[in-house]
């Protein structure tokens, strides 16, 4: 594909630009990350290290995910291991706004500290920060066409701060590109469709699908419902067919019944939305009987949950997640 080709070669380009300089990658393993960290590393080599921040607030499938990306593919990725100083900084917090900019300066913070001690270990220096910045966040974050007027609804969580704070250039090579064509550019450079079409993960992650506080066992039970709708919409064929699908713990109880017994435990809400680009969106009509399956297997299998509902706003009014 003549297109394809051409924007592949316009970002080598990009990275040809920094020669023989060593280059650090915040990796999320989302497809822009993965798709800036692959096409880098054919012109790179071994002077791109790809750093992953493990929050604690990740997904069964994400965890999964980074394993495969760690065998499969020739990216050197460091995991940072920080589950216990993020949820340390979030005990007792529950406001979202809180929640999330805590989760944001925490990876900051981790980020810098852990990258400067691998620097100090193994005598190097990094002079670039890769990013997988796309063409929209580069218009959105320019002064002259937001002109200051746009609302924040959330703080959403990215690595802005980084490249000011470690005094890293910034190495942009997807910076043109549109979500397709980043999605085009990864399947010409063989990446799974798998990964290249996954649904979008927000940066505070499980974070803010587990409402009110955020306890191990909330955790847990937010990622084992997770793990169940995701296998389920795979196994029905229906994963594509939905922008974004995910499980949202409820710090709510209910009354059911469970073995011969009266249980008092939380609500799981499922959360499937259909858009185009996360502005608008509708909620997905799945079919009932998918509907029943996940639920069934959700209060069956998941510890603590006796309840599932289906979450029917759209936006607006609601968001598309719940916090
Ligand atoms: P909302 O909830 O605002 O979400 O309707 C719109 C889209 O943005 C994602 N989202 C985020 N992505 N950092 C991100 O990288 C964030 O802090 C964040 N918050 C929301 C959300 O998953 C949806 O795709």
């Amino acid at each position: 594909d003549w297109n394809a080709s051409e924007m592949l070669e316009e970002a080598f380009a990009m990275v040809k630009e920094i020669g023989d300089k060593k280059v650090l990658c915040a990796f999320s393993g989302g497809v822009d990350s993965l798709v800036a960290a692959t096409l880098s590393e054919k012109i790179l080599g071994g002077n791109l290290y790809c750093f992953f921040v493990d929050n604690g607030l990740l997904r069964t499938q994400d965890y999964i995910h980074i394993e495969k990306l760690k065998k499969e593919t020739n990216l050197n990725i460091e995991v940072i291991d920080a589950k216990k100083e993020f949820l340390g900084a979030l005990e007792n917090v529950s406001e979202p706004e809180a929640k999330r900019k805590i989760i944001g300066k925490m990876f900051i913070e981790i980020f810098e500290k852990k990258v400067k001690d691998f620097e100090t270990n193994h005598k190097i220096h990094f002079e670039y920060l890769l990013q997988g910045t796309l063409y929209p966040d580069v218009i959105e974050s320019s002064p002259h066409i937001n002109g200051g007027k746009s609302v924040t609804i959330k703080s959403h969580h990215n690595v802005g701060g980084l490249p000011e704070r470690m005094k890293l250039k910034l190495l942009e090579p997807l910076r043109h590109l549109f979500k397709d064509e980043v999605r085009e550019m990864g399947l010409s450079l063989n990446l799974k469709r798998d990964w290249v079409y996954r649904h979008p993960f927000p940066g505070p992650g499980l974070g803010v699908r587990i409402l009110g506080e955020i306890t191990p066992k909330a955790i847990k039970a937010c990622q084992d419902s997770d793990q169940i709708l995701y296998e389920e919409l795979l196994e029905a064929k229906l994963y594509h067919s939905t922008w974004q699908a995910f499980t949202v713990y409820l710090p709510v109880q209910t009354v059911g019944v469970k073995g011969d017994g009266r249980a008092y435990e939380n609500v799981i809400c499922l959360r499937m939305v259909n858009s185009s680009d996360g502005m608008t969106a509708n909620w997905s009509h799945f079919p009932h009987e998918f509907l029943e399956v996940v639920s069934r297997r959700i209060t069956n299998e998941v510890a603590g949950i006796t309840r599932v509902v289906y979450d029917i706003t759209s936006k607006p009014p609601g968001t598309i997640e719940w916090e």
